[in-house]
């Protein structure tokens, strides 16, 4: 038999550490450009409405589903499945879920690596290492393997510490600094001529956008990958909530702290841009759009940090740990969804399959950053904008169609005992069922 399972200890670990793998490179420079390029505050608005219509919804489901069952999750959907040919949709949903976050952090690694790069590169120029500093910006596929390695190195390190000696702890620690670190940023750069310029561009909605179909499938992709459904990340974190502990508002104080973080971060990163426009740098791309993706964060933003002089040097250090400790709480919910799955299903010791696991994925990875120009798009495509969306409409499918109703509702009553007559038990139920499936599906076919 397998180690007692973990548990998270306090909600504020919990929060963490959920928050955590929410708040990750889709905030940080996804959600910013996304903004800017579909129409300002109108786009924000759309996912604001997005976010607490629909991927809430969807939110709740894994949170439920996982505490109920207090395991990973090809054990949990099976757990709620009533009979044979439902048992078997459960297996293959969570194992594809499995396969699909796999494949998700072997892109995010690469991704993550750049920034742990980009973070030395300003240390290696205080120390005068300009060689060194040169060939830590340059994309060769050595520094990019060297990094990839060292992240999956760090997130190997916390999964094998487990849920509350790994996952919470760090967590805890990370996720106060980044609030602090991207406050100081912002006010830092807030003080640099062009930023109300930026401000401007971030928030002065244009109405006209918010029917844009483009808008919408954009705002729903970002909240469904932040907040990161669908792959049973959210379901093994769930699994981890003590039953004393009221679902509906834990869940809800995750997707405002999600939400909170991406908006914080659009005031730093927009402002940027535009103190980068007024220092000659170009932030626009050949159709006009801001510059967005790779593109912003290896280049725009570090030729910011150079035309800054000193004070660029810790600005542009400061920026990188920021996102490699986004990075990090992201990458360390993504591998515990096999390593659960392992230790629960087969019986495997929690360090030697964080490692087994970690390097499969590592050696994915390095076969991506080999091959980057057909594999990245691909992997990233598939994953996001394929698996991800239909896995989350399974497993609304899943706890609405096939679990039994009195079940879900039991298991909302521990730790919120009032649940039966609350206004989460009188909308949500309906939500998942019919609103959540079909707005999926049409987004699936747009
Ligand atoms: N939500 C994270 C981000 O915004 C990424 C993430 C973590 C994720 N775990 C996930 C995405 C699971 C999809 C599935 O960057």
């Amino acid at each position: 038999m397998a180690a007692p399972r973990g548990e998270f200890t306090s909600r504020f670990g919990f929060l963490m550490a959920a928050s955590g793998s929410a708040v990750g490179l889709g905030n940080i420079w996804g959600f910013p450009t996304n903004t800017a390029s579909n129409g300002g505050a109108a786009f924000l608005i759309a996912y604001l409405v997005l976010t607490f219509a629909l991927a809430y919804p969807a939110l709740m489901a894994e949170l439920i589903i996982g505490r109920h069952a207090r395991s990973n999750a090809v054990a949990a959907l099976k757990a709620i499945a009533p009979g044979r040919p439902s048992r078997l949709l459960a297996v293959f949903i969570g194992l594809m879920g499995i396969l699909t976050v796999s494949f998700i952090l072997s892109f995010y690694a690469i991704v993550s690596g750049w920034m742990i790069a980009f973070f030395f590169d300003p240390i290696a120029r205080l120390l005068g290492m300009e060689g060194l500093a040169q060939w830590l910006v340059q994309d060769t596929a050595m520094r990019n393997s060297i990094f990839v390695i060292v992240f999956m190195l760090l997130t190997i390190f916390i999964i094998s510490a487990g849920v509350k000696d790994g996952i919470e702890k760090w967590s805890s620690r990370l996720m106060p600094s980044l609030i602090l670190i991207l406050l100081l940023l912002i006010l830092y750069v807030f003080t640099l001529p062009g930023a109300m310029d930026g401000l401007r561009a971030y928030l002065i909605p244009d109405f006209s956008r918010i029917t844009d179909p483009k808008l919408l499938v954009d705002a729903m992709g970002q909240a469904f990958f932040s907040l990161s459904l669908g792959v049973g990340t959210m379901l093994v974190y769930g699994s981890y909530i003590s039953k004393d502990e009221n679902l509906p508002v834990v869940g809800s104080l995750v997707a405002l702290l999600d939400v909170g973080i991406a908006v914080l971060a659009g005031l730093l990163i927009l402002p940027a841009m535009y103190v980068a426009l007024a220092n000659g740098v170009e932030i626009f791309d050949a159709s006009g759009g801001l510059i967005a993706g790779p593109g912003l964060i290896v280049s725009v933003l570090p030729a910011l940090f150079n035309n800054m002089g000193a004070v660029g040097i810790l600005v542009a250090a400061a920026f990188f740990v920021l996102m490699t400790i986004a990075s990090l709480t992201s990458s360390i919910s993504m591998l515990e969804v096999p390593v659960a799955y392992s230790v629960e299903n087969h019986g495997a010791g929690r360090r030697t399959a964080a490692l087994a696991i970690g390097s499969i994925i590592t050696l994915i990875s390095l076969l991506i950053v080999f091959n980057f120009d057909p594999l990245f798009d691909l992997v990233v495509n598939f994953t996001t904008e394929r698996s991800q969306p239909l896995l989350s409409l399974f497993i609304c499918i899943f706890v609405a169609w096939i679990w039994r109703r009195n079940d879900i509702l039991e298991e909302i009553k521990q730790g919120c005992p009032q649940a039966e007559a609350g206004l989460f038990w009188k909308i949500w139920p309906f939500y998942v069922k019919f609103i959540c499936p079909v707005a999926i599906l049409v987004v699936y076919f747009q």
